[in-house]
Parts: C-alpha cells; sequence; structure tokens
C-alpha cells in the first residue's frame, strides 16, 4: 500500500456530468470536494445538497475542503454526511480545536488549510488535534492556477515538526500540482496531493492519476 494519496478535485470536473466524471476517477485514494462561498475566496461553487449528492454517488470517500467564512458552523454538517474527511481554513476558523475536535467526533478526519501567506508555526502546539493539514499552493479560489513554490519551506518546516513528534498528521497540498511540481512537494514532505486540471484535463484521468501517484513516491 502506498503511502502517497491522489485526491482529484472535481472544481474541474463538469458539474452537470458529475456522476460520469466520477466513475472517470475510479484508481484516487479520495475525491476532492471545493466548497466556496463567494466571501472567503471570490468564487461561488456548490454547498453540502451537492456534496450529499456526490457522497452518494461516488465509489470514491470524499476529502472536503470548505473555503468558506463561516467554517465552524458548516464543518460539522459536512462531516454528518459521512465523508472521510472535512477539512477548514485557519483564516476563517474563530476556534480551530473545537471544530476539529466536534469533526472527530462525527466520525470524519479533521483538517485545517493555510493559504500562502499564513504561517504554521501556531499548529506547531495543536497538531494532535488534526489528521491532515492542507497546505495551500496557490490562493485557494480557482484551478488552473501556476504552483507557488515559495510555499515550500513552511512545508518542509512542519514536515520536520511532524517527524520530531512522531506525529502521522497527513501532508495535503492543492494548488498547480502536476507531472513538473507533484515531485518538489514530495521532496518538502507532501503524503497527499490534489490535483483539479492536471487529472480532469488529461485524456485519461485515470491514467493521470497513477502517472502522478508514481511521481510522488520520494
Ligand atoms: C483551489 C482549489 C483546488 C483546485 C486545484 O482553490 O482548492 O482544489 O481545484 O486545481 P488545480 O489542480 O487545477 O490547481
Ligand atoms: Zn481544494
Amino acid at each position: 500500500v502506498s503511502d502517497v494519496r491522489i485526491n482529484p478535485s472535481i472544481l474541474s470536473a463538469d458539474f452537470v456530468n458529475m456522476e460520469r466524471d466520477l466513475q472517470r476517477i475510479g484508481a484516487a485514494d479520495f475525491v476532492h470536494v471545493d466548497v466556496m462561498d463567494n466571501n472567503f475566496v471570490p468564487n461561488l461553487t456548490f454547498g453540502s445538497q451537492m456534496t450529499k449528492r456526490v457522497q452518494e454517488t461516488s465509489p470514491v470517500p470524499l476529502d472536503v475542503h470548505l473555503m468558506i467564512n463561516d467554517c465552524d458552523r458548516w464543518a460539522p454538517t459536512y462531516a454528518e454526511l459521512g465523508v472521510a474527511s472535512v477539512t477548514f481554513h485557519a483564516e476563517a476558523t474563530a476556534d480551530p480545536v473545537a471544530t476539529a475536535r466536534r469533526v472527530r467526533e462525527i466520525g470524519a478526519r479533521a483538517g485545517i488549510a493555510l493559504r500562502p501567506g499564513t504561517p504554521a508555526e501556531f499548529l506547531y502546539d495543536i497538531l494532535g488535534e488534526f489528521d491532515q493539514i492542507l497546505v495551500m499552493t496557490v490562493e485557494p479560489g480557482f484551478g488552473g492556477q501556476a504552483f507557488q513554490p515559495q510555499t515550500m519551506p513552511k512545508l518542509s518546516a512542519l514536515a520536520a515538526h511532524a517527524r520530531a513528534v512522531e506525529s502521522d498528521v497527513w501532508l495535503q497540498v492543492d494548488g498547480g500540482i502536476n507531472a513538473d511540481t507533484i515531485a518538489i512537494a514530495a521532496e518538502n514532505g507532501a503524503d497527499t496531493f490534489v490535483a483539479g486540471s492536471a487529472v480532469f484535463g488529461a485524456a485519461d484521468p485515470d491514467a493521470a492519476i497513477i502517472m502522478l501517484r508514481e511521481l510522488g513516491e520520494t
């Protein structure tokens, strides 16, 4: 079993052919679901009703990424859908520990996400409250942006800290991950890779997932 996880983002899927596109990514580890509120980020996608139908339809478990301001209210609602993980943003939450605990109590993995400019040090003391940390490698809001290499020192520092305290937290990257950039993120400690355009822009999404997984193995 590989420790490298590839999570295609359905932000790059065809929204009116979602069931068909979910069938094209059977090789994925998790399906990444980008929830945006046109408030925390300048874009609007879908909410809990759509996520519920994707959860009921997808053969692969869901990894929900909340890019919404009111995440402390909504994170438990998404966890209750039976998804594998719910990740909310550090810049949006008023109480990351309380929200993570509520998500875990419901039975989902709890994740916290950092915009490119948000430092990670505040997480060092509360690392045990989370199952995964999402280091954004673009400004959240849109697919198809270029990977920002200046986020790599934060990722490698987090990875070093996690190793030092023998944490098994997953380190996820999201934004601009493709065949050219995935190895850089892997070398800096990422083990979980979100990819939107690199998967759904490929002629064979499953083949793209398998190729990315091989390139992500350091
Ligand atoms: C961006 C989203 C990403 C996006 C990634 O705000 O969080 O998940 O879908 O898309 P690509 O892989 O095309 O950068
Ligand atoms: Zn995302």
